[in-house]
């Protein structure tokens, strides 16, 4: 069972425990429709069959051995197209928590993969409720890999398989609640440059030259950052171009 964490504002604070779901973010939107669900709504299971993740993969969890949550927010006083910025926020809370948490080096894989030691430990997958210039409602899920110790993907790992022993679910997950609502605040009192550059500093390959798929061809190119809108900038032979995420894919 996962507590109601005791140093949050909001974060957390309303917490619905599923034993079994689908997916936590299906379950979250349908809260996000609530007029009545509070800001840090959260809805958390031990065991989502059918994980959703970015492009329309799927995310895989074994159950009972890792985080797999989606928080309900309300970031009205962000417009659409500064979405991005909300990405922004919550990549940096799970890169500050795992910095805090385990030894290694931990980098933001664009646009919200967080990576530790070049393995991902946590996915995000962020869906905005749009109403006429403001964002209604996000659900925000989250997908830590906490005491898993086997993947089918070598590219995957866990907080255990880094730090080398288990960690308590339900302590992780109040911390990882304080992490999120202080970058939250950090977003909604406007301090976007911090963030943006926080991010950057973070950021998976920064002024590296990477392979990348753009539709059947393969580029190289040089990450340079990314624009107000989220696109990842890119320097290649014909000067800096923008990308959003059903454009490109990295490949090395
Ligand atoms: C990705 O890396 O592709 C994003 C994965 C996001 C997975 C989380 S687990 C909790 C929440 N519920 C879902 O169905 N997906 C997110």
């Amino acid at each position: 069972m996962y507590k109601i964490p005791a140093n949050t504002l909001f974060m957390g604070k309303n917490l619905v425990y599923v034993p079994e779901c689908h997916s936590t973010n299906t379950l979250g939107s349908e809260l996000c429709q609530r007029s009545a669900t509070a800001e840090g709504a959260t809805i958390i299971t031990d065991n989502q069959t059918m994980g959703r993740g970015q492009r329309g993969n799927s995310w895989h969890s074994d159950p009972y051995k890792n985080l797999t949550f989606s928080l309900v927010l309300k970031p009205s006083f962000l417009k659409p197209i500064d979405q991005f910025n909300l990405t922004v926020a919550i990549s940096l809370a799970l890169r500050d928590f795992l910095t805090h948490r385990i030894p290694g080096e931990v980098k933001i894989k664009w646009p919200n993969d967080i990576l530790v030691n070049d393995k991902k430990l946590c996915g995000i997958l962020i869906e905005n409720t749009l109403s006429g210039d403001t964002i209604q409602c996000s659900v925000v899920g989250i997908g830590l890999n906490v005491n898993q110790d086997s993947f089918s993907m070598e590219s995957a790992s866990s907080m255990k398989v880094v730090a080398g022993h288990d960690f308590n679910l339900s302590d992780e997950l109040s911390l990882l609640f304080e992490f999120l609502e202080r970058r939250y605040l950090q977003l909604r009192s406007g301090k976007l440059t911090d963030l943006r550059n926080d991010y950057l500093s973070s950021l998976y390959g920064k002024g590296e030259e990477r392979r990348f798929l753009v539709g059947t061809s393969e580029i190289i190119g040089v990450i340079e950052g990314f624009n107000q809108q989220g696109k990842l900038l890119l320097a290649t032979g014909g000067g800096t171009k923008s990308y959003d995420l059903k454009e490109i894919r990295f490949i090395g």
